[in-house]
């Protein structure tokens, strides 16, 4: 083998494009819910990958999964089909409410194929009139063009010139907000069950139904965009299992791969049909390494115990968050579902969730924000209790620095 090249990272600024703006510090290692950067210093990984990493690092399943298949077949495109792509869409297919699986490879491809399935299905069933498209403010739903568009944040759709049209935003939780948008010339409403990069802000079982209900009576489709909740990630295999509604298209990806990079929507026969052959593809969606990987994670988290698992960590979460703020109050509330949880910070410490990213990176100790004013936590589903109980003692004294301003 050559020598590699010695990168770290300030090399990022040298080669890479500028629209991300890496943490001071480069991981080289994971096991679990730890991670070691390249001076060999330790980290708890309540990040996730962002919501993704749903075995935590390295998994053996996984690992096992990616090497059996990685000396079997690795790529042959949808001109033949394969059978760890098979495998995997026969078990999201009995898992849901869903007939028909079609995969890509990551969340923003997912809803990019979701919106044109609704579209073609509207226009090919009841003509070019009905072609509204409703989403919600603050929502996200990824980076092409059309699904940043659908997304309720203007900050990341502005500056690239026209946009797709026929796309209007609701308030999120507000019925009334979507009742004076939504008519017969509705195409599809997109909402997130839980909105995840907005805040951690979950949908209220009340606007859930109100938003089905309301699809049901304008022949619209209700896609859920369960990108960031599903696989596990709120305690059911997807969220809307909770609320007791199906959608017509559910958007899966991040946790769906266990940190390889696989996306898929799920749906209805009499809407699966309308992606008629050649109306839609990708070169490598449904490749074999992805599905194998995706299927192994599947098989370990759609199981009673690890779901059960999920709402007793999350009691161990909130209990760590509550005690945190009874020492410093700086929290005015912890929302979410599951291990999709977010720390809102109270009045006195507004707009400074960022700074608690920074001391707890300095801590040894990986976590997220979800917008200027919520701190994210989207850890492994099976994080371990002592990762757990160390997490939060680092997490701790990064809480205690950001109070007393250091
Ligand atoms: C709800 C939701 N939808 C879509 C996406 C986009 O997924 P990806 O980054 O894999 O394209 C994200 C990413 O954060 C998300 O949270």
């Amino acid at each position: 083998m050559t020598d590699q090249l010695q990168v770290n990272r300030a090399t990022f600024d040298e080669v890479m494009l500028p629209n991300y703006a890496p943490q001071n510090m480069v991981p080289v290692r994971g096991d679990g819910s730890h991670v070691w950067d390249q001076d060999g210093r330790e980290y708890i990984d309540f990040a996730g990958g962002i919501a993704v990493n749903c075995l935590g690092h390295c998994h053996p399943a996984l690992i096992q999964a990616l090497q059996e298949q990685g000396q079997k077949l690795w790529h042959v495109s949808n001109v033949w089909t394969n059978e760890p792509a098979l495998r995997l869409a026969t078990k999201l297919v009995d898992a849901t409410f869903a007939d028909k699986v079609f995969f890509c490879n990551s969340g923003a491809e997912a809803n990019e194929a979701a919106l044109k399935l609704a579209r073609r299905y509207a226009l090919e069933v009841y003509g070019e009139e009905k072609d509204q498209i409703i989403s919600f403010k603050q929502s996200f739903h990824g980076r092409t063009f059309f699904t940043v568009t659908a997304g309720g944040q203007e900050i990341y759709s502005n500056g690239f010139g026209p946009k797709p049209g026929a796309i209007d935003h609701a308030d999120y939780n507000d019925l009334a907000s979507l009742e004076a948008l939504i008519s017969d010339k509705t195409c599809a409403v997109i909402l997130e069950p839980m909105q995840g990069e907005g805040g951690v802000m979950p949908a209220t079982p009340e606007f859930m139904q109100g938003v089905r209900a309301l699809c049901d009576k304008h022949n619209a489709l209700m896609i859920l965009d369960e990108v960031q909740t599903g696989f596990g990630r709120t305690g059911y295999l997807y969220m809307y299992q909770s609320y007791g509604v199906e959608p017509d298209i559910l958007s899966t990806a991040k946790s769906l791969g266990g940190g390889f990079p696989i996306g898929a929507i799920l749906t209805k026969n009499h809407i699966a049909e309308h992606l008629k052959f050649g109306t839609h593809g990708t070169t490598y969606g449904g490749n074999p390494l992805a599905c194998a990987v995706a299927e192994a994670a599947f098989d370990i988290i759609n199981s009673p115990e690890v779901l059960a698992g999920i709402a007793k960590r999350e009691a161990m979460f909130r209990e760590k968050l509550e005690q945190i703020n009874e020492k410093y109050n700086v929290f005015s509330t912890i929302r979410g579902q599951g291990l999709l949880l977010g720390a809102v910070m109270n009045k006195e410490h507004e707009g400074r969730a960022k700074e608690f990213i920074a001391a707890s990176i300095e801590q040894g100790f990986m976590c997220l924000v979800a917008g200027p004013n919520v701190v994210r936590f989207a850890p492994s589903l099976i994080v371990e209790e002592q990762d757990i109980e160390e997490g939060f003692k680092r997490f701790d004294k990064a809480v205690a620095r950001v109070v007393a301003g250091d």
